[in-house]
């Protein structure tokens, strides 16, 4: 893609995008507790974004995981179901695409379906570097990018935490010479919270990667606030507990206030709790069923439940 500008689909540049945001901000999404309204706003294709605070670049607030699902070797009707995933979630208005070396077969499928789809301009490319030792980061890097078929990535994020003194350094130079967009941490499932939440104090990072779902919500304490006060864009990984979630709810009827925020399936109520909170800006559920993600990339659409709703909704899938 073209990486000066702001890409928000085709035939819009940055200053026609910002154009259309700014009077389309969506004010009943705006939860109480907000200092200021978040920046959600509507494409003019309609998927709800937010701005990555370093940059004010918008990303559609629905991206795509590949972990598991994705890693599907050389079975040749595996690797076609996950272009089709693929095709499908550029044609639903997505960018956003997180893997990992962590993941095995994944970065392969993933480079495989862009190759098929000539290399989609929006795409939003986020990996991981997962090495504890930084002397071999570079060199992982650069094997990421060849089974993407990248030119560079635009996030790079260290995977767990693992062995984030080293690799930091040599993000944030590859940043500064262009080689990429932002620099990011990840982790998952509450790990190492107390340490992330100190990098998050000392370095200059542009994303943070944490669980946060309907149950899991340990992040909302510190980290969401956290990011919040020092502009750290947030992506959300774990959005379904891997499945878990949905699996135990699909035994329960919609409660009456999903259709009040245009959810006609637990995966979209899952996923508009994730992203109504102001702090986060990409959630990234991972599917292997074109179905399953435009049922997700519904969730980039319509009204985002306000504070109070979003406390009802944890309160009532909690007692179920
Ligand atoms: N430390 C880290 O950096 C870290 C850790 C964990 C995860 N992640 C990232 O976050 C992504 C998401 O997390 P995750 O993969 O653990 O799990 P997840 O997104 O919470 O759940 C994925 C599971 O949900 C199912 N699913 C998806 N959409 C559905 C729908 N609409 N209806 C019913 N089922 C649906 C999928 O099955 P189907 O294939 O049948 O749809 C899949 O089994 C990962 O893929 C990865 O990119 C990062």
């Amino acid at each position: 893609m073209n990486h000066h500008t702001v890409d928000t689909g085709p035939g819009h540049n940055r200053r026609q995008w910002l154009g259309a945001a700014l009077g389309t901000t969506l004010a009943s999404a705006w939860p109480a507790w907000a200092a200021s309204p978040p920046a959600t706003s509507a494409t003019s294709g309609g998927l709800l974004t937010r701005r990555i605070p370093s940059s004010g670049e918008a990303l559609p607030v629905v991206g795509l995981g590949t972990w598991i699902t994705f890693n599907v070797g050389n079975d040749a009707p595996a690797l076609e179901a996950c272009t089709a995933v693929v095709r499908a979630f550029f044609e639903a208005g997505g960018r956003l695409i997180d893997s990992s070396p962590m993941y095995g077969s994944s970065q392969p499928t993933i480079g495989h379906a862009l190759a098929a789809l000539q290399q989609p301009q929006a795409l939003f490319s986020a990996e991981k570097v997962w090495v504890g030792d930084a002397a071999r980061g570079a060199a992982q890097i650069e094997a990421s990018r060849n089974f993407w078929g990248v030119p560079r990535f635009d996030l790079m994020q260290v995977h767990n935490l693992l062995g984030w003194e080293g690799h930091l350094p040599r993000l944030f130079e590859m940043k500064a010479r262009g080689r990429l967009r932002y620099v990011g941490i990840s982790t998952s499932e509450g790990r190492r919270h107390a340490e992330l939440e100190r990098i998050m104090r000392t370095q200059r990072i542009d994303f943070v990667q944490l669980t946060l779902n309907l149950l899991d919500r340990e992040a909302e304490q510190r980290l969401l606030p956290l990011a919040q006060e020092r502009g750290i864009a947030v992506l959300v990984n774990r959005p379904f507990r891997q499945g878990d979630l949905l699996n135990q709810l699909a035994r329960h009827p919609l409660p009456g206030w999903a259709a009040d925020i245009g959810c006609d399936s637990w995966a979209q109520v899952a996923l508009k709790y994730v992203v109504s909170h102001p702090a986060v800006t990409c959630a990234i559920p991972a599917t292997s069923q074109v179905a399953h993600l435009r049922q997700n990339m519904g969730a980039a659409r319509g009204r985002l439940p306000d504070a109070a709703l979003r406390a009802r909704m944890a309160r009532d899938v909690a007692a179920l």
